[in-house]
């Protein structure tokens, strides 16, 4: 089962900081999730539309500069990276599962991960693009129609795993709170891999291990090795 650290291994650094990114590879996750804004003509790695929550800055993500941003502190001194900073940093050591927030992503999105084959050396399946965003998974997919992508749900709307096989999608990725056995096994039936966020709980860890889910989003990879490595 792969473990996916969550933001970085969001649960011991700032979440979705380099820090966090190195942190995760320390502790052997399999993957690596974060979250995308577009700046300027860049994506930069952040979870919230709002700056506040996350740093000591104020006012919309997109409506911020690269200049600004490289200035706040985001925790513990670290700054919000460029994704492309991320990309460097984590240097192919481990797959990557990018999720689009915001606007207008598709273009730089594309444009980064050719340069970060070419320049960086990391293989195409290494990236898994998903999005609660499911028009914009739609035109990247059209756009790009070897990438996978993930099908992302807050919920689990009826027929969920079908409208994700005709979306062309790799997997699903769904809240732990909807992750039912009935839909668990459509889903790997119609060849997608399942993804359940997020889960730091040991007992949901295993629960779902035995339902045959093909990975988890954790804020603490260590502690999901160390549960589901035994098992
Ligand atoms: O990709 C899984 C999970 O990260 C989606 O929710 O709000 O944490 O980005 P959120
Ligand atoms: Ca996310």
């Amino acid at each position: 089962m792969l473990i996916i650290a969550h933001r970085g291994a969001s649960g011991l650094a700032p979440e979705n900081t380099l820090a966090a990114m190195e942190k995760a590879l320390e502790l052997g996750a399999s993957a690596i999730e974060l979250d995308v804004h577009r700046v300027e003509d860049q994506l930069v790695v952040i979870h919230d539309r709002w700056l506040q929550r996350h740093t000591d800055g104020h006012g919309l993500v997109h409506h911020s500069t690269l200049a600004a941003l490289a200035n706040l502190d985001a925790g513990q001194g670290q700054r919000v990276p460029t994704l492309w900073q991320v990309l460097e940093c984590i240097d192919g050591r481990c797959d990557l599962n990018i999720e689009l927030k915001g606007r207008n992503t598709n273009q730089p999105l594309i444009e980064l991960l050719s340069q970060a084959q070419l320049q960086l050396g990391y293989q195409p399946q290494q990236f898994l693009i998903s999005s609660f965003n499911h028009p914009k998974l739609m035109r990247l997919k059209q756009l790009q129609p070897d990438l996978k992508i993930g099908a992302l749900t807050a919920s689990c709307p009826l027929d969920y795993a079908r409208f994700a096989e005709e979306l062309g999608a790799y997997s699903v990725h769904i809240d732990v709170n909807f992750a039912e056995p009935e839909f668990i096994a459509d889903a790997k039936r119609r060849g997608l891999k399942v993804f359940v966020y997020t889960v730091d709980e040991p007992e949901d860890m295993l629960e779902l291990q035995r339902q045959g889910v093909d990975g988890v989003f954790s804020n603490l990879p260590d502690q999901a090795r160390a549960t589901l490595g035994s098992h």
